[in-house]
């Protein structure tokens, strides 16, 4: 009996963090305060509470060793296996993702970024991607104040739960349905990546990644209950995820509802 392939975690942790200077001056973005833990640890979390359990973290920087010193082999955060690697250059969400390449080998990846914090459980979405591991998957967080979707990825919806396209920080958003920083891709991915040319500011981009998807009609998407934040978008979205999962909590029982 053919058994189907395992889903790999990957957790974005690189990048300068300039939007939080000069807090991160002196450390990795990821590992400030998140009420009483440090920020990678809801992803981390997010990810033990869908079912992954094989993990890699790319970071970057100067602080690459305190993650090791926080999460060790990830046994006592419930994973089983947690590799590291490092991106040299913050080249972008997609490059990022590019190293991780032969640590997903042929499975499918569930693609994190660790400033991303859910009130719920994401695990609905996941799951929907192992039952069909096909294409991309990414979760959708709708709000209705369009000042905030200028600032995010924001989907345009097109039949049968697909997304047409993502545009990235649009001035004039096209829906109000932010792209969350969960994305699932079946490994193809990795020679999606090969294929990217920098952005205007530089980059691999993942909203490049995910337009792919969407050209073939095989981007997919949930749509998450409940608070999401994006805890590196400004010091004052920062404090807004502080806040709220200090009064809530976060990576709560699962409720996301399917497209
Ligand atoms: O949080 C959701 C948003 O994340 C989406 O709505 C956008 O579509 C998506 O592009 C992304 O936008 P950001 O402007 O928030 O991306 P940022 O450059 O802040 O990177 C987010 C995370 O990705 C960061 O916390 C760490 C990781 N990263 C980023 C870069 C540029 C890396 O690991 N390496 C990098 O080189």
């Amino acid at each position: 009996m053919p058994t189907s392939p395992s889903l790999k975690g990957v957790i974005l942790a690189g990048g300068t963090g300039s939007r939080l200077f000069p807090l991160t001056k002196i450390t990795n973005k990821h590992l400030l305060p998140i009420y009483d833990r440090p920020m990678i640890s809801y992803a981390v979390e997010a990810m033990v509470g869908a079912g992954v359990d094989e993990v890699m973290i790319v970071t970057g920087g100067t602080h690459a060793g305190e993650f090791l010193r926080l999460l060790g082999n990830g046994h006592e955060a419930g994973l089983s296996r947690l590799m590291y690697a490092y991106q040299e250059n913050p080249g972008g969400i997609a490059e990022a993702l590019g190293l991780a390449a032969r640590f997903a080998g042929s499975d499918p990846v569930v693609v994190m970024l660790a400033d991303n914090v859910f009130e719920q459980s994401i695990v609905t979405a996941i799951d929907a991607f192992r039952a069909e591991p096909e294409g991309a998957r990414v979760i959708l967080s709708e709000m209705a104040d369009a000042a905030h979707l200028s600032h995010l990825g924001v989907a345009k919806l097109g039949d049968d739960g697909v997304i047409s396209e993502i545009v990235e920080k649009p001035a004039d958003p096209p829906s109000r349905f932010a792209v969350t920083g969960v994305y699932c891709y079946e490994s193809s991915v990795f020679d999606v990546i090969q294929t990217l040319e920098p952005s205007g500011r530089g980059e691999l981009e993942i909203t490049d990644v995910n337009n792919f998807y969407a050209r073939e009609g095989r981007l997919r998407y949930d749509v998450v209950q409940g608070f999401w934040g994006d805890a590196g978008e400004s010091i004052d979205g920062y404090y807004v995820v502080n806040d709220y999962v200090r009064e809530h909590g976060a990576n709560r029982a699962p409720s996301t509802a399917g497209a």
